[in-house]
């Protein structure tokens, strides 16, 4: 797959929140391609984000996409919302949805493009019977809630799985649905987590971590790393 091709997401759950239209703004200027938007809401996952008043806020800093990865049950209430909020790709899990095929066409109905996340121990199978309605599987790499944890190595293995059902379909359809992963991806391991058939990385605190202190919280040299290994697969 040539270069071109591999999307790089940076999680703003990492950056510097006084700062974050900044933070938004000197990712993408770094070379970034699409932002991660992580929404979780205490009860799905254990943890507390940022909803669409946020991503209203930040979308004026950058023409990027922004990806919005809900981490939230119900699903379907927020999905307008964060539409017209100015998201370009929401992705939910599929255990938060009472009806996977319905909250699928609500994104799309909402112009935007749509999404499954799987966690580390969801089986693939959610996605048999609804690929027409999606653009994106998010294969998650680690339990979803926090960022900074370590990249589960068991998701390899799922990630080829994923990449020979997407092949099939791309196959059979004419279409390609986008396999992107999310959790402790770093310059270590983009390479091998590519090599298994990923082609979107989200990453939070490699990215973030690797300047937001610095005076001019630049991110050059981290997303210059990531794509240096993603050109010599
Ligand atoms: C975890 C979030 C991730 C997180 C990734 O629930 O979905 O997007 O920010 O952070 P890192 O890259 O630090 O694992
Ligand atoms: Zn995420």
């Amino acid at each position: 797959m040539s270069q071109a091709n591999f999307v790089i997401a940076p999680s703003i759950l990492s950056a510097n929140f006084a700062r974050l239209g900044e933070e938004v703004a000197n990712v993408i200027a770094s070379g970034a391609d699409w932002i991660h938007f992580d929404v979780m809401d205490n009860h799905y996952v254990p943890n507390l984000t940022i909803g669409p008043l946020v991503c209203e806020a930040i979308r004026p800093c950058t023409t990027a996409p922004i990806d919005v990865h809900l981490m939230v049950k119900p699903v379907d209430r927020i999905i307008p919302d964060f539409a017209k909020a100015g998201a370009n790709i929401i992705t939910f899990h599929p255990e938060a949805s009472e009806h996977v095929d319905r909250s699928l066409s609500l994104i799309r109905e909402a112009g935007c493009q749509s999404g499954l996340v799987f966690n580390p121990a969801t089986p693939l199978d959610y996605m048999d019977h609804v690929l027409d309605k999606i653009d994106v599987i998010l294969l998650m790499s680690v339990n979803p809630g926090f960022g900074g944890q370590k990249f589960i190595p068991g998701t390899l293995a799922k990630a080829r799985l994923a990449r020979a059902k997407l092949d099939a379909y791309a196959q059979a359809s004419g279409r390609r649905i986008r396999l992107e992963i999310d959790g402790g991806v770093n310059a270590a391991n983009i390479a091998e987590i590519a090599r298994a058939g990923v082609d979107a990385f989200v990453a939070g605190s490699a990215v973030y971590g690797a300047g937001k202190d610095s005076d001019a919280h630049r991110y050059d040299s981290i997303i210059g790393a990531l794509r240096e290994q993603l050109a010599n697969l």
